[in-house]
């Protein structure tokens, strides 16, 4: 069986189906550059890995944004500003795997675990409360 360096727990859960799928899907794809990690193949499949992955969370981050920007979630802006610290820091190491300068380490595998499941239990699980309040209903077509 493949191992998995991150197993989706309902812990995670920040209370919306949507986001909830969305951070599942990353987790895959972290789970996917720690598969090919393990297998020796990282060098190669690393750098389309890694692309995928910074698309996919712009694509979630900019979801969850959509969000914030319409009901004036009062920790917008910080927000906002951790996910983009993250891209920043995801584009340096797609960067830097192209150049060959960076290989996939145990230290970039846990420095992404670490990440996601930090944002998701923090900042992400604030929002819950907000949303749930005003009743907003968080779902694909609203998205
Ligand atoms: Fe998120
Ligand atoms: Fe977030």
């Amino acid at each position: 069986m493949e191992k998995k360096l991150i197993v989706w727990d309902n812990h995670y859960s920040v209370g919306f189906e949507l986001f909830d799928s969305q951070h599942k899907q990353l987790i895959e794809m972290i789970n996917e550059l720690y598969a090919s990690f393990l297998s020796g193949e990282a060098h190669k499949k690393a750098v389309d890995i890694v692309s995928e992955m910074i698309k996919y969370t712009d694509y979630h981050f900019k979801s969850e944004e959509k969000y914030f920007d319409k009901y004036n979630y009062p920790f917008t802006e910080e927000h906002k500003e951790i996910h983009k610290s993250f891209v920043n820091k995801a584009v340096e190491l797609k960067e830097g795997l192209e150049s060959g300068k960076v290989t996939v380490s145990y230290d970039i595998m846990n420095f992404l675990r670490q990440w996601l499941i930090e944002h998701i239990m923090g900042e992400d699980k604030k929002y819950e409360t907000f949303f749930k309040e005003k009743n907003i209903d968080i779902n694909e077509k609203n998205n």
